[in-house]
């Protein structure tokens, strides 16, 4: 579980906080989305709870993180590590290897896993991320998708309980972006591995998260299970968050439909069949 109270945080050399006040839970097994314009501080929430704020990004730090009852304060960085796997926003920075094996490798050897668990744990890692014909290619070689799934395999042979990931499809095709995210609802339902996702692409989110939470200039705004928020469709767009068509188009039919709300362009089909019938 994830618990945030009274979180606020500032930056060493900025003039306003790039967060505010926010208190949020994640309970055990959620999979939650965070969306927001940029600047909103999604990526500050995302370090907050990885640790990187405030352990290598100084500033004032107000109110608590609970990460699987650890203190992120508190707490070293690779104690956290051991629990949150995080894929950051610039994943090339992320890469500390050469090699598809190596990245992997690294991170288990650090971690101290004995050495005949390694082999089987990488190959599960890049199976879980449908990348296993990536073994043995230089990452410079790799195209963003490819990579992406690569730092995602890296993670998972971590096992953490909980998987942090910031725009993890902001260059990808729509179809890329959609294995991306299978591979998240895998982890999810199969393994209960909680899954917090900042994702701009908002129908795609919406397809594959239990829950959103959006950030606006440091605050949270909405937060909660994903038809709730969407139904602030009107609030959403005064954010400068671009709502899915659907849920635009069920919102104008919503005289027609007794409020019924679209999540999916399946649900939005179905509706549009039966305000047409
Ligand atoms: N290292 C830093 N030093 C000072 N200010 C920073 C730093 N990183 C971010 N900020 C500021 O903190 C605020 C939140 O930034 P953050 O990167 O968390 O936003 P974001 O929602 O992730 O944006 P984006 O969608 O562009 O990734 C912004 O005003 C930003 O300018
Ligand atoms: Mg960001």
């Amino acid at each position: 579980m994830i618990e945030i109270h009274g979180l606020s945080f500032r930056y060493a050399d900025a003039d306003r906080d790039a967060l505010q006040n926010i208190e949020l839970t994640v309970p055990d097994g959620d999979f939650l989305g965070i969306i927001g314009p940029s600047g909103a501080g999604k990526t500050t929430l995302v370090h907050s709870i990885c640790g990187l704020v405030p352990h290598r990004r100084g500033g004032d730090f107000y109110g608590s993180v609970t990460v699987d009852g650890m203190d992120t304060v508190e707490t070293e960085l690779t104690d956290l590590a051991r629990v949150v796997g995080t894929v950051l926003q610039d994943v090339d920075s992320q890469m500390v290897a050469a090699s598809v094996d190596d990245e992997l490798r690294f991170g288990l050897e650090n971690f101290g896993v004995p050495k005949d668990e390694i082999e089987p744990r990488m190959a599960e890692a890049l199976g879980a991320a449908g990348i296993s014909d990536l073994r043995g290619r230089v990452i410079g070689s790799l195209s963003g998708g490819q990579k992406q799934r690569v730092a995602i395999a890296a993670i998972l042979a971590l096992r953490p309980k909980i998987l942090v990931l910031d725009e993890p499809t902001g260059e990808l095709d729509p179809a890329v972006s959609e294995q991306i995210f299978r591979i998240l609802r895998e982890m999810n339902e199969r393994y209960g591995m909680t899954v917090v996702v900042v994702e701009q692409k908002i129908m795609l989110l919406s397809s594959y998260a239990k829950r959103l939470a959006v950030l606006n200039g440091g605050r949270l705004e909405i937060a909660g299970p994903v038809r709730e928020v969407l139904k602030e469709s009107g609030r959403l767009e005064e954010i400068g968050v671009n709502c899915p068509r659907v849920v635009t188009l069920s919102r104008h039919i919503r005289d027609l439909t007794g409020g019924k709300i679209a999540a999916t362009v399946e649900e939005a089909e179905a509706l549009v069949r039966e305000v047409l019938r």
